[in-house]
């Protein structure tokens, strides 16, 4: 089978886990946290980092620390993963969705603005999807001038810069994840990340049941969670991270190729496009099929093949969880759902099995879509 996005352990990982096992810190402490914080925080540029059990604790921690509290509204990508809304939930606030621009796929900032100023927002969470980056200045001088404060999901965009700043550092707060499909994994995780010096001392506290400093015994004035990365998963992220520019070259590649074999014989095919400035990571290849192809007759195509791939988001506006929720469209994000697939990314695709993928994306959508069952 060939998978989406497999973990790719190809260097130290294995060796530093086993370093982190000996050590006996096996415990949310240990050496392989600090120094896991450190390179992010120096890949990155970011003055503080704080390692989390997953992105969306992240999350849910960087809306707590801009301040959301139940009743208030936060304006959140549509076109995203559900893990950018669950911690709006957790805060007891109201999801408000604004839709994708069709010419980059991320949030439309008319809508963004219309909503700033109609809605009153306590918060911004914008998602940088598949390892691209949102118009992050343009978004970050809205919220500016209404001011709200911007978190970044970079969950699936570590690696990503914007005229040589990294995705995830120009809002008040920004969150990687490390969970299994990812750029770098480290089977489950996240990091938040901020140059705000006594936010990252909260996340700190908070991550770890906000159990107060400087007293003997256990003292509680606020509500915590359990949170915080365990040293040896931080081993692996160690491991992974060493080899961060390798992976995000391999991934770029991938896009490449694909592009290149596909885009050469179907030119109907949309691939995601990249903004002027960005380096983007190039998490997963994603492209929208001619129109009246069904990605769904491609994905069982692609299955029967022994291949995984996936459609794009389906907009959170459109989600029965999210019925009645206000929502900010033009109904770019459905369309992208709808003529949407997402291929074979992973770091560890070999060039055959790229082109074993792109060749057989290229005859189903010149047979025709639907006629694979004649075989
Ligand atoms: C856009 C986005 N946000 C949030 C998350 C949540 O991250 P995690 O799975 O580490 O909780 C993910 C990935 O899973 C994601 O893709």
């Amino acid at each position: 089978m060939i998978f989406l996005s497999p973990p790719d352990m190809s260097g130290n990982e294995f060796k530093y886990l086993k370093e982190a096992f000996e050590s006996n810190y096996i415990a949310p402490v240990g050496e392989f946290l600090n120094r896991f914080e450190e390179m992010i925080r120096e890949y990155t540029g970011v003055k503080e980092a704080v390692a989390v059990s997953s992105g969306t604790a992240g999350l849910h921690l960087a809306l707590r620390g801009v301040g959301v509290e139940r009743g208030d509204k936060v304006l959140v990508s549509d076109f995203t993963f559900i893990g950018s809304v669950n911690p709006i939930l957790y805060q007891g606030g109201e999801p408000i969705f604004i839709d994708s621009d069709p010419t980059h796929w991320h949030i439309d900032l008319n809508l963004l603005e219309e909503a700033l100023k109609k809605e009153k927002p306590k918060a911004v969470v914008i998602a940088h999807i598949y390892g691209e980056m949102a118009p992050i200045g343009e978004i970050l001088s809205l919220c500016e001038k209404y001011g709200v404060p911007l978190v970044e999901d970079s969950a699936e965009a570590l690696g990503a810069f914007a005229n040589g700043k990294s995705s995830g550092t120009f809002g008040e707060v920004g969150v990687f994840s490390f969970n299994g499909n990812k750029i770098l994994t480290t089977s489950g995780g996240g990091v938040v990340v901020t140059d705000n010096r006594k936010l990252a001392q909260k996340f700190r506290k908070w991550a770890t049941q906000a159990r107060e400093e400087g007293v003997p015994w256990y003292c509680h004035r606020e509500m915590g969670y359990n949170y915080r990365l365990s040293n040896l998963l931080a081993a692996i992220g160690v491991g992974q991270m060493e080899q961060i520019e390798e992976k995000v070259a391999k991934r770029r590649q991938i896009f490449e190729r694909y592009k290149k074999i596909i885009g050469e014989k179907i030119p109907e095919v949309e691939f995601m496009p990249e903004l002027p400035g960005v380096r983007g990571s190039r998490w997963l290849t994603t492209l929208l099929l001619p129109q009246g192809s069904e990605p769904v007759e491609l994905i069982n195509f692609l299955k029967k093949h022994q291949i995984e791939s996936r459609p794009l988001w389906k907009p959170m506006g459109t989600q029965p969880l999210f019925r009645g929720a206000k929502v900010y469209t033009r109904g770019v994000g459905e369309e992208l759902f709808r003529r949407g697939v997402a291929l074979p990314s992973g770091s560890s695709l070999t060039s055959t099995q790229l082109e074993r993928v792109a060749n057989l994306v290229v005859e189903f959508l010149q047979r025709g879509q639907g006629r694979d069952g004649e075989e």
